[in-house]
């Protein structure tokens, strides 16, 4: 069932104390990506919950990647990446947000996605909610129609669906 999928996903997100810094606890997902089972649960329940009728999967490097690609085969959508700077070839779009210490930007080709394209943008984590307004915000900005985002995990305390909410952005999360 659904929920005994979530629940093994759930279970498989191992938390690390005091990392990168003394006091944060990192939820690591490479135990997750480890184990098939839990790997193919999280996939399945991203593409089960996923909206009718996408063209594209986005997903933002580098994790994004690791769950929007096979999202994007079973949806039998094309997969576009959202990359840090300096690393895409031809003419790109860039998008600058800001981080809790400084800012990052995101860039993605501009003729990645056609004008009316209906994307899903998928990540591993949403936190703050950077990471995925500033991938819609460049969708956007290209003439695509985000249907959704989907994250396998939301760490609820920092607020991001509610960021991402005031833009009009809506998220599906597996686990919470
Ligand atoms: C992490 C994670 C999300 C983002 C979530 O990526 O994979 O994309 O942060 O944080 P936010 O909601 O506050 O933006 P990171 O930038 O660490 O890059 P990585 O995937 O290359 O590790």
């Amino acid at each position: 069932t659904s929920s005994a999928r979530r629940e093994l996903v759930a279970g498989l997100i191992t938390d690390v104390p005091d990392w990168p810094v003394p006091g944060v606890t990192f939820k690591d997902i490479t135990p997750l990506l480890a184990s098939p089972g839990g790997f193919s649960a999280a996939v399945s329940e991203l593409v089960e919950n996923a909206p009718r009728e996408v063209d594209v999967v986005v997903g933002a490097e580098a994790r994004g990647f690791v769950f929007g690609a096979p999202v994007a085969l079973a949806l039998g959508a094309g997969f576009v990446p959202v990359r840090k700077p300096g690393k895409l070839p031809r003419t790109t779009r860039d998008q600058s947000y800001r981080l809790e210490y400084g800012e990052a930007t995101l860039s993605v080709h501009t003729d990645a996605v056609v004008s009316g394209a209906r994307v899903l943008v998928v990540d591993d984590v949403l936190a703050t909610g950077g990471t995925l307004l500033a991938t819609c915000q460049l969708l956007a900005s290209m003439g695509a129609t985000v249907l959704g985002t989907s994250v396998v995990l939301e760490l609820a305390s920092l607020g991001g669906r509610e960021r991402l909410a005031g833009e009009g952005v809506r998220v599906d999360a597996l686990v919470t």
